[in-house]
């Protein structure tokens, strides 16, 4: 009898489990007629929705959009006010204020505490009334660079108390990237804390933090949380310790009224070409994607434990870990460490020890457990879970069969859930109990999304049957971006003007013969590696910066446990060596760039890069070579030295 265990890939159907039954809050049927109103009586579907909010005013037009590129313009909900704290703990704490809102988990696993919901009050109006003393005012720029402690979700919920917009930058951006993003929104204050920790290794921020503003200027004030109390420097009548001044401001903090169209945060993400653009997201719009997807994909109830293990500085941070959760009035678990540390088995103790009922993960993360073996799993209680998520990239059927199997012992339904940092929430997944589960597939439309497969031409790829093309969105949803940040036209460029008056994702999707949709990874010059977005263009110019590089090209390949690994191909200047040492430099040079996330795994030196006649780069080339793919390089007659490819292909380095 073959071992189940060793089955190396998922079956293609799994259907609902009968276990889930008791938690399942919609049926097939239900989705179906809900999805059908959500399109076809769109006004009426959103009227009922806006009821999961507390809004000071109730809006009475629902939607004004135009996605013309020319005219671009999208607002939602736009004569409605609400404030987003307000909604995330004022309205709870009648019925709910003895809840615990968060349960926070230490880098060192003897650390951990609960705030509940009036706790999470009493600190968040102190912070904002802190935010108001050092100046912050409606409508500035706060850029937030933070470990993952209860004081993020504080500083993230203070800010939408006093109607400041903030930019939350991953802690582990180094201080140039951090600089970059602090001078693109004109941001003058900054929140972070003296350092960080994961993994028990000590994180810089408040000397990063430092160090950004003297490359950036313009910040005249920087709230820092004492976390390590590691020795730091300080600037007097600049840099402000929180624990100082929370003793110096009221316990009350009045929610300030905002309109459903104002700005509530900004959130940098790599795109295809040029630095990082700041996706905007606005008060009403938002807050209602992200309390209505929260809800309806992931049905937690009071008193449930839900873990996201994302970091605040993505945007399943801001949705899923805090916005969504706490807009419910549920318990949502912030996680400081590592999955490693102290040992491969932390996400599953925390889960035992939280009794966390849905876990949302990232098969990246998936990945690299998974080769740790079955037994750091089975070593724990993982019985209190009854759903599982992933997110971030394409899950592989090894990978989704693993964490069925192994983590989820059968009974738990995954959702993959497929979205965007400018889609504000989830798009393409499919509903526990709902669904029969496809291992690999987004599955099926959220309330509200149309999407569409369109050619190379933008002509729609229609009918029954299989179907495969680039994926575009034909209607706007209350989740969606607005505008980047002090750039429409970019905005307007990005992603409705490759298919005019649809919205581009990026994406290349297949709709299989059931209509279920199945992500098949990014159709532009975008990287996913572990989770995480990275522009090649953005490594390109970090590695020509350097003093002996003349130029680079950078692509995808396949990797393991990352999903994708970044491949460079750099050509040095005249006269200097491609040593071994060069090529730790270069991965040292673009760490310190960029971060940790956006180092090479292969740097592959080459004389000269494969280019048209016109000069331009032939990626299709180089991304052949990346893959090993050297029998399908394709037709090399048009460029310019076809001899170049014969010598990177001679050169590749093995492995
Ligand atoms: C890109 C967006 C969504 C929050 C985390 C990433 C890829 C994301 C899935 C999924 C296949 C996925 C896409 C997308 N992606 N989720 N479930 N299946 N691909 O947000 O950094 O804005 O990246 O991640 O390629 O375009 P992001």
């Amino acid at each position: 009898m073959p071992d189940e265990s060793h089955f190396a890939t998922a079956p293609e159907l799994v259907p609902v489990p009968d276990d889930y039954a008791p938690y399942s809050r919609t049926s097939l049927k239900q989705y179906q007629e809900r999805y059908r109103r959500s399109i076809e009586e769109p006004d009426a579907f959103w009227t009922e929705e806006l009821r999961r909010l507390d809004w000071i005013k109730t809006p009475t037009e629902i939607s004004n959009v135009n996605w013309d590129p020319d005219n671009l313009s999208i607002e939602w909900f736009a004569d409605g006010v609400l404030n987003v704290s307000y909604n995330c703990i004022d309205r709870h704490l009648d019925q709910r204020g003895n809840d615990v809102a968060l349960i926070w988990e230490g880098d060192n696993p003897g650390l951990h505490s609960a705030i509940t919901y009036r706790q999470l009050h009493n600190h968040v109006c102190r912070m904002a009334n802190e935010l108001k003393k050092i100046g912050v005012t409606k409508g500035d720029r706060v850029t937030l660079y933070m470990p993952m402690i209860p004081e993020a979700l504080y500083a993230m919920l203070a800010c939408t108390r006093i109607g400041a917009v903030h930019s939350v930058v991953f802690g582990g951006f180094s201080p140039d990237s951090l600089a970059g993003r602090i001078k693109d929104c004109e941001s003058e204050f900054v929140i972070t804390a003296d350092q960080g920790v994961r993994g028990n290794k000590p994180i810089p921020l408040k000397e990063n933090v430092d160090r950004a503003i003297e490359i950036a200027g313009g910040v005249k004030a920087v709230l820092c949380v004492r976390h390590t109390g590691a020795d730091i420097g300080w600037v007097e009548g600049r840099d402000f310790w929180h624990h100082e001044l929370t003793l110096q401001v009221d316990a009350n903090c009045p929610p300030e009224p905002m309109n459903a169209e104002d700005p509530l945060f900004i959130l940098y993400t790599s795109g295809s070409t040029g630095k990082p653009k700041g996706v905007l997201h606005t008060t009403g719009g938002y807050l209602l994607w992200a309390a209505m997807t929260f809800d309806t994909v992931f049905e937690v109830e009071r008193g449930e434990v839900f873990w996201c293990t994302a970091d605040i500085g993505w945007v399943t941070g801001h949705t899923y870990l805090t916005y969504g959760p706490l807009a419910n009035g549920v318990t949502t678990l912030v996680f400081e460490g590592i999955p490693t540390y102290p040992k491969a088995d932390r996400f599953w103790e925390v889960c035992d020890k939280h009794k966390v009922n849905v876990l949302y993960t990232a098969p990246t993360a998936l990945r690299a457990l998974m080769r740790e073996g079955d037994a750091l799993v089975e070593a724990h209680d993982l019985s209190s879970l009854r759903l599982l998520g992933s997110v971030g990239e394409p899950i592989n059927p090894e990978a989704w069969a693993w964490y069925h199997r192994v983590v989820g012992k059968g009974k738990c339904p995954i959702v993959d859930t497929w979205w965007q940092t400018e889609t504000g929430g989830c798009m393409i997944t499919p509903l526990p109990g709902a669904h029969d589960l496809k291992p690999g597939a987004a599955s099926k439309p959220m309330y509200g999304i149309e999407p569409a497969l369109v050619d190379g031409e933008g002509h729609f790829i229609e009918g029954e049957g299989e179907l495969t093309g680039n994926l575009v969105i034909k209607r706007s949803w209350p989740g969606q971006m607005r505008t980047v940040y002090g750039d429409h036209k970019r905005f307007a460029e990005t992603y409705f003007s490759t298919y005019r008056g649809l919205y581009f994702t990026g994406d290349g999707a297949r709709r299989d013969a059931d209509h279920y949709w199945w992500i098949t990874g990014r159709v532009d010059d975008v990287l996913n590696v572990s989770g995480h977005r990275l522009g090649t263009a953005e490594i390109e110019s970090a590695l020509v910066e350097h003093v002996d590089v003349a130029e680079a090209a950078v692509v995808g390949y396949p990797h393991d446990i990352k999903g994708q690994g970044v491949y460079c191909y750099v050509t040095l200047n005249a006269g200097v060596e491609p040593t071994a040492e060069m090529e730790a430099e270069l991965k040292a040079h673009v760490r310190k760039e960029i971060g940790p996330v956006a180092t090479p795994d292969v740097i592959q030196f080459a004389p000269a890069l494969p280019k048209t006649r016109s000069g331009k780069i032939m990626r299709r080339i180089l991304r052949k070579i990346a893959e090993n793919q050297l029998d399908a390089l394709g037709d090399t007659s048009t460029l310019a030295e076809p001899g170049v490819v014969d010598d990177l292909v001679a050169n590749r380095p093995q492995g």
